[in-house]
């Protein structure tokens, strides 16, 4: 049998019309347009403000944008992974309540936490049962509301994040186009640098729990940081280095929004221009695991057959890892 490989066959994409933006978060905040955009290069960001609506409600939209531009029937999806860390409830999962909305009732669908890496480790696992030729239809979503976890009384996050959601159809091809190489990593030493402190099953809810505010995003910048810097470019310039990709044949870098100085970091260490890495930190912020296909879906007239991309992702856990991709096919 002729080796198969997995493809993105297309891409959906949506964020909520609300605008965020910096002059309006120096209003709840002490704060400034110039700090923000200096140190971490984040103009306006998207949030989902309408009660009663979560991260499903996102990731519908997406998915319904992508089955329609890839005609693809909700009867025909066989599987769908929904990579969120901000899930509409604690269960049922977020992807199961999505395939009822649009009828995709013939697939099986579970949801995968990894934080900011979540749709990057989604998408090898899509990419494993794709080319096991097992499955032929895949959906991956990475969607998250990640203004219900933020606290806007605290100015050292409350500037970071911003909601959204953007989901890709994988299928098979055997032409050698692709997921053709990853290196995924979880290391166990983010938790105390990077964690909602309750609300788990180590600390439920609870009038103390609520009291001392601890059901919002905990941070410690630096920390986190130094570790994203690091991590992203070396796994970026073994997957460059082994795959034989330089600035010559590298056609973009999509790395995870959430920096730009982390992400220029990463471009240094590849020795590319600015111009080979694919930015849209300005707009949305961070979205977690939203904001790798939120890229793929904001540059997809950008992106032609065969161009080959580095994706790479750093997130709570810590959870980081670097992708070959070669893309599929040119936007119509
Ligand atoms: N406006 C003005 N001043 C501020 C603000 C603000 N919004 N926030 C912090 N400051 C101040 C601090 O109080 C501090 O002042 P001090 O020196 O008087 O104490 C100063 O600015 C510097 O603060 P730092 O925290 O050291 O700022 P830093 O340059 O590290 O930037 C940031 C903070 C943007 C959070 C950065 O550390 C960062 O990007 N970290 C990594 C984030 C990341 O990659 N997260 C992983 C993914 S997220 C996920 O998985 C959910």
């Amino acid at each position: 049998m002729e080796k198969l490989n997995a493809i993105i066959t297309g891409v959906g994409g949506f964020v909520p019309e609300y605008v965020l933006n910096n002059e309006e978060l120096s209003r709840m905040v002490d704060t400034n347009d110039e700090w923000i955009m200096s140190r971490v290069g984040i103009k306006e960001r998207r949030i989902l403000n309408e009660e009663g609506l979560g991260t499903s409600y996102m990731a519908r939209k997406a998915v319904k944008q992508l089955l329609a531009k890839t005609d693809t029937d909700p009867l025909s999806v066989e599987a769908v992974i929904v990579a969120t860390t901000t899930p509409d409830y604690h269960f049922p999962s977020t992807s199961s309540i999505l395939i009822g909305k649009l009828g995709m009732t013939n697939a099986f669908a579970f949801d995968l936490q990894a934080a900011c890496s979540g749709f990057m480790f989604a998408m090898d696992q899509a990419a494993s049962m794709i080319q096991s030729g097992r499955y032929k239809k895949i959906v991956v979503c990475g969607a998250e509301k990640m203004s219900s976890m933020v606290d806007y009384t605290d100015r050292s996050t409350c500037p970071l994040f911003g909601d959204g959601a953007a989901a890709v159809l994988v299928e098979p091809t055997t032409d050698d186009l692709g997921w053709k190489d990853s290196i995924l990593r979880t290391d166990g030493k983010g938790l105390p640098f990077l964690c909602m402190k309750a609300g788990g099953s180590a600390f439920p809810p609870s009038y103390y729990t609520v009291d001392h505010r601890m059901h919002y995003v905990h941070q410690e910048g630096r920390t986190v940081f130094k570790y994203a810097v690091t991590n992203m470019s070396e796994l970026s310039a073994t997957i460059a280095e082994r795959n034989g990709l330089t600035k010559d044949n590298l056609a973009y870098v999509l790395p995870h929004q959430a920096n730009i100085r982390i992400i220029e970091a990463v471009a240094n260490r590849l020795e590319l221009p600015m111009e080979k890495v694919l930015v849209n930190i300005q707009r949305y912020g961070n979205t977690s695991g939203a904001s790798i296909p939120l890229a793929l879906w904001d540059f997809e007239r950008q992106l032609k057959k065969g161009d080959n991309l580095i994706l790479t992702a750093f997130g709570a856990g810590f959870t980081y890892g670097a992708a070959y991709l070669k893309w599929a096919y040119d936007a119509k």
